[in-house]
């Protein structure tokens, strides 16, 4: 079995300390490349925590923000002065502040289509990846985070949609969403948000439970089948966590 094949839970005690558990490990991927380090940040209210963390002396002293990218791996199609913009809720917490702006990469939205958003975010990918096509062996991203919807999406990628079967594309316009908020959008997709060192998932609450039971169990959802080509790790909440599941 490959070892992004298997999917590592920690469960951790509630959204605070998951906020904690996130930060450090994102800390921690950072302390293991001395050269360019790349992020692929997610949107939705789960990592608004760990943003913010990050956005604290204790975090942010230890981040060699010269070296390192920031990407995001889905977004709504929104303008930046939206408040359902995902980069914009991270630039907002921390990146402006914090991130040479160079090194903040969003997807556009400021474009005619979704189609031509993804297009353009594609291009921006390779050329920081510096090839066509996709190596396991040398990961585009170090970390990228991730959360999971109540219908198992995760980025934008929803279940039954054609997107999630996508292997030649690396981002994805998607005309409709699945779950509010009900804009286009435009996401990574699979192969792409795969290729990391580590895949790392954030969910909290009793809301969250029943679909965290059907991702662990297998079933065919776009949350069960993201995987890092490297390590994928879910941090859960106590109140999220499937009955008799402790973690492993
Ligand atoms: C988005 C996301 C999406 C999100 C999940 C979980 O744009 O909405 O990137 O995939 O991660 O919907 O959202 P919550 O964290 O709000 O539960």
């Amino acid at each position: 079995m490959a070892e992004g094949d298997r999917r590592k839970v920690i469960a951790v005690a509630d959204a605070g300390a998951l906020a904690t558990r996130a930060a450090d490990r994102v800390l921690a991927r950072i302390a293991e490349n001395s050269g360019r380090i790349a992020i692929c940040l997610t949107g939705g209210s789960s990592p608004k925590q760990l943003y913010q963390l990050l956005a604290t002396d204790a975090y942010s002293s230890k981040i060699p923000w010269d070296r390192v990218h920031w990407f995001i791996g889905d977004e709504r199609f929104v303008p930046v002065g939206d408040a359902r913009n995902n980069m914009a809720m991270a630039r907002d917490i921390f990146l402006d502040r914090l991130a040479p702006a160079s090194h903040i990469h969003p997807i556009p939205t400021d474009i005619a289509s979704p189609q031509q958003s993804a297009a353009r975010y594609e291009d921006e990918l390779k050329s920081f990846y510096g090839a066509e096509q996709l190596d396991a062996a040398r990961p585009l991203f170090d970390l990228v985070l991730m959360g999971a919807g109540l219908d198992g999406h995760t980025a934008s990628l929803f279940p039954g949609y054609a997107e999630i079967e996508e292997t030649r594309r690396w981002v994805v316009g998607v005309p409709k969403a699945n779950v509010e908020p009900y804009v286009a959008r435009v996401s990574l997709t699979l192969p792409v948000l795969a290729c990391c060192r580590e895949m790392l998932f954030e969910a909290a609450g009793t809301a969250k439970q029943a679909i965290l039971t059907r991702v662990f169990s297998g079933e065919n959802l776009p949350a069960a089948r993201a995987r890092s080509n490297g390590e994928t790790v879910w941090l859960v909440d106590r109140a999220a966590l499937p009955e008799g599941f402790r973690g492993n």
